[in-house]
């Protein structure tokens, strides 16, 4: 992978915004099955403030825009969701403070201070149903793919299909976590909205990237 910078940090963060506005619906829906159902409108309401702001966001380095983003939507989304992915911002754009490019260890570094806040605010592990559970294995994907010297498109396409596989396995488990605990064995049989959400995006992403750096690279 070739290093990042504030450009691929931009597309990164617009195409999650634009994935989850247009999904605000079906991860509400997911939500709904186990929960009270508001996940997708709680995010899209946050993400919609990001678009909104986008281009009047500090964009000094990589970690002041994602500091911003952080700021945006640890005010604007509702729910469990807005300390969780508040956080999981801030702790991204700390891993890269002061970095003006980002080599691919530090996109993993980032993505581990991401989950890691989250484990710490939230206190679910791995296997407790929730995002965590799609977030941690695609990161683990994508860091293996990398060290296998994959190419960047390669890498994020093998991360999002590990994140939608995981996504999937979800279906298998019990929520400890949120307010789809509260239903225990019975949520056994349904995804969390939250894995899901993390597949979706991921997918998007990887669509994204290979649309940019592919396209730029291939012979005219
Ligand atoms: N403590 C937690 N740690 C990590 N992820 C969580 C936690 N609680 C919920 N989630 C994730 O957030 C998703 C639901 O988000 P949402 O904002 O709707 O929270 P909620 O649990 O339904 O509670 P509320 O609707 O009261 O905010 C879940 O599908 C799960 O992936
Ligand atoms: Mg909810």
């Amino acid at each position: 992978m070739e290093r990042s910078s504030l450009p691929d940090v931009e597309l990164v963060v617009r195409t999650m915004a634009e994935t989850i506005v247009a999904n605000e619906a079906y991860f509400s829906q997911l939500d709904a099955v186990v929960a009270d159902g508001d996940f997708g409108y709680s995010l899209a309401r946050g993400f919609s403030e990001v678009l909104a702001g986008f281009d009047q966001f500090d964009r000094s380095s990589p970690s002041t825009f994602l500091k911003k983003v952080a700021l945006v939507i640890s005010s604007k989304v509702g729910g469990a969701s807005g300390p969780l992915w508040g956080t999981a911002f801030l702790r991204a754009a700390a891993a890269c403070d002061k970095k003006q490019t980002l080599a691919p260890e530090d996109v993993i570094a980032m993505l581990r201070a991401a989950a890691g806040g989250i484990q710490q605010r939230g206190g679910a592990v791995l296997g407790d149903k929730t995002l965590l559970d799609a977030l941690i294995p695609a990161t683990d994907a994508l860091q293996d793919s990398l060290q296998a010297a994959d190419s960047d498109v390669a890498a994020i396409q093998r991360a999002a299909e590990e994140a939608r596989r995981a996504a999937e396995a979800t279906s298998a488990m019990i929520a400890k976590k949120g307010r789809a605990a509260y239903t225990g064995e019975r949520s056994i049989g349904s995804v969390d909205a939250g894995a899901v959400a993390i597949a979706v995006i991921a997918e998007a992403v990887s669509a994204a990237w290979r649309g940019h750096h592919q396209a730029a690279k291939e012979p005219a």
